[in-house]
């Protein structure tokens, strides 16, 4: 497999990355796998580095997107209720905002999935369009009515796009902006892309608080960058764009959702100023900052090793709940497989019957789990504690308990 060769480099000002944290060789976070395919697992060296130019955290390396985000992709956003219930308020706020023009407006989403959000658009008739490049997930949006095409999106879709629909009120992304590496030719597109009055509106996993909770699970191969607001002002600036509000979001642990405008177009909200000045104090722009996270890191990866291995030795089992992406990075930078861990259970079908990435722990449905419950269940998703701690009160009655390892290792 190729990987990106301008390694050590700043994909976004171009200067120098100093490496802050090194995990060593990772499988693919969604890299799921038969027994057939151990032999032919991908590994690649997970390194992560930062530059004080565009304060953006940043893998070093990376696979290719086609490797990652292809025709038999297995992350479909409407698994939890919890998102689908996020992404309706998203589009709500989108639509009662004065962002929209009063007639026939044209909203686009980048990596719309499954159409978890783009459907509320199409539900009222909004003309939308959603880009996805994975062919599968594209295909589930399609059948339940949101226009979707399955591409990357570059500035040149975004001219082809304009040439054939027209320019953009909005552009939407969730999660999905921090997956791309060429993000430089991506901001080019959305600035051709959207009117004058257009504006842009993302939201991705939040560095700020990965920082506050020494979340590492969120460093894989898909999460090419960690935003802050700082490093999204800088980039934007370079194509004459700013923030004109932020506002923090619970999911996946800790999100930031940033709007952002043609420089001058709107008035800049107050949020704004107040995160950067909180980011400068905590230190988002400086490499130090990163060292030191690097240690907690480590300490919680001792931690989780020291806990769970503890239990082995006293006869405890131990599952994992949920293979999420992130997980891949837990299991395999502790070195926790199947020695320590049954099994995954996880509600997609299409990982059920698989191996988790690199330590090859099985996945299996959730039925599994309700009816062999471990003492011990490793919170693999965390960041959808609330959820799952509702619709699992039996395990806990039974006698079965929670490990979970953000932002400090504990058994609940
Ligand atoms: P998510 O945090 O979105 O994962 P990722 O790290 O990949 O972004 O969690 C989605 C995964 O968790 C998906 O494989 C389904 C699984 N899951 C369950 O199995 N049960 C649940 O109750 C929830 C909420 C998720």
């Amino acid at each position: 497999m190729k990987v990106n060769m301008k390694k050590n480099l700043c994909r976004v000002s171009g200067a120098p990355l100093a490496k802050v944290l090194d995990f060593g060789m990772q499988p693919l976070g969604n890299g799921f796998l038969g027994d057939k395919d151990i032999n032919t697992e991908y590994f690649y060296s997970m390194k992560i580095g930062f530059s004080e130019v565009s304060m953006m955290l940043q893998l070093i390396e990376q696979p290719i997107p086609e490797k990652m985000f292809h025709d038999h992709y297995a992350f479909y956003s409407s698994t939890s209720k919890v998102m689908e219930q996020h992404f309706k308020s998203f589009a709500e706020e989108v639509l009662d905002s004065n962002y929209l023009s009063k007639s026939d407006p044209f909203v686009v989403e980048l990596g719309c999935n499954d159409g978890i959000m783009l459907k509320n658009f199409s539900k009222k008739n909004i003309r939308h369009l959603g880009i996805e490049p994975s062919a599968n997930v594209a295909e589930e949006a399609n059948k339940i009515g949101v226009r979707t095409r399955s591409d990357f999106f570059s500035k040149k879709l975004a001219d082809k796009i304009v040439s054939e629909e027209g320019k953009a009120d909005a552009f939407l992304a969730a999660n999905v902006m921090c997956h791309i590496p060429e993000i430089l030719d991506v901001v080019k597109g959305i600035k051709a892309l959207l009117k004058p009055s257009g504006v842009v509106i993302f939201e991705d996993p939040y560095l700020g608080d990965i920082i506050n909770k020494t979340s590492y699970d969120q460093i894989y191969d898909e999460h090419v960058f960690l935003f802050s607001a700082l490093s999204i002002q800088y980039l934007f600036g370079l194509e004459e764009m700013e923030l004109i509000d932020v506002s923090p979001q619970k999911t996946h642990g800790g999100s930031m959702r940033y709007t952002l405008a043609h420089r001058g177009s709107y008035a800049v909200k107050d949020s704004v100023t107040q995160l950067l000045i909180k980011e400068r104090a905590q230190g988002l722009d400086k490499i130090a900052t990163f060292e030191e996270f690097r240690a907690n890191v480590e300490r919680s990866r001792s931690e989780l090793i020291t806990l769970i291995k503890d239990l082995k030795a006293k006869g405890k089992r131990v599952s994992g709940y949920a293979a999420t992406s992130k997980s891949t990075t837990v299991l395999n930078y502790c070195g926790i497989g199947p020695d320590l861990i049954d099994y995954i259970c996880d509600t997609t079908p299409i990982k059920q019957g698989k191996l988790s990435p690199g330590v090859h722990i099985p996945v299996v449905p959730h039925e599994v789990f309700k009816n062999d419950p471990t003492d011990y269940a490793l919170l693999l998703a965390w960041n959808h504690a609330d959820e799952i701690m509702e619709k699992e009160k039996d395990y806990v009655g039974g006698g079965g308990k929670w490990i979970v390892h953000v932002p400090t290792v504990k058994v609940l």
